[in-house]
């Protein structure tokens, strides 16, 4: 099984796809986090990428779909992808690619999220330097120790409220397009991400039972 995961920033797609990894043993290819790593790695290919990334604007399409097909020729598992396709031309590359693997998307699945709803989550957000754990953090009085092991916890350079914004332009302008590309596959389908991420859950959960 092969799964899109689309919303838009703060959607909760990197949140379900851990769960969804857990559950059905795929494997959860988060191209932000590829990106990320490659930053942290401290390449030549990761400082040309910080600026674009920490500036909240898209890397461009030939390095992300290179990039995503090393990933997707090296297992065998199903996969479900956070974070691509986010423009049409990556959508049309990951369509031939899959081909080529002789493979094919099982389901394509939106999880809708009130823009109002999007800054709140995205800039309370933080993640501990040493287990990894995503943390929720109060804005006025923001804890800056993990609550689970004592780490340190950061903020993205991309969780600023402004860098939000304009994330969610980009979201509009390049990623909202993918949403028409797939909305007449017969593999789409919407669920509400404005709930608690266990109710989520089990929508999503209950979308892919009826997949083939
Ligand atoms: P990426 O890392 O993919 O960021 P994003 O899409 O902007 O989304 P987020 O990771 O912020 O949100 P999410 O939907 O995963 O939500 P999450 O579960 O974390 O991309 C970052 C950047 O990399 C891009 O801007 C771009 O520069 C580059 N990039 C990546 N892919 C690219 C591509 N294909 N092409 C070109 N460039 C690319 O949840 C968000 C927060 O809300 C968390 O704190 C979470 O705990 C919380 N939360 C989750 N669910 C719930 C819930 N149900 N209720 C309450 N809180 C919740
Ligand atoms: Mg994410």
């Amino acid at each position: 099984m092969n799964i899109v995961l689309m919303g838009c920033p703060g959607a909760g797609k990197g949140t379900q796809s851990a769960k969804l990894q857990e559950e059905l043993k795929l494997k959860h290819i988060s191209t932000g986090d590829v990106l990320r790593t490659e930053i942290a790695s401290g390449s030549e290919l990761g400082k040309k990428i910080a600026g674009i990334i920490n500036a909240g604007n898209l890397v461009p399409d030939e390095l992300m779909i290179s990039m995503l097909e090393n990933i997707v020729k090296s297992t065998d598992a199903g996969i479900i992808f956070d974070g691509f396709p986010r423009t049409v031309a990556q959508a049309e590359a990951l369509n031939a690619m899959l081909k080529r693997f002789h493979r094919e998307i099982s389901a394509v699945i939106m999880i809708n999220l009130p823009e109002s709803e999007v800054v709140k989550r995205i800039t309370s957000r933080r993640q501990c330097k040493k287990c990894g754990a995503i943390v929720h953090v109060d804005p006025a009085a923001p804890a800056t120790v993990c609550p689970d092991c004592g780490g340190e916890l950061y903020t993205r350079a991309d969780d600023t409220a402004e860098r939000a914004k304009h994330r969610l332009e980009v979201y509009h302008h390049d990623t909202l397009p993918v949403k028409t590309f797939y909305q007449n596959s017969g593999k789409y389908v919407e669920i509400n991400g404005n709930q608690t991420p266990e109710k989520v859950f089990e929508d999503l959960v209950a979308v892919l039972k009826k997949v083939k």
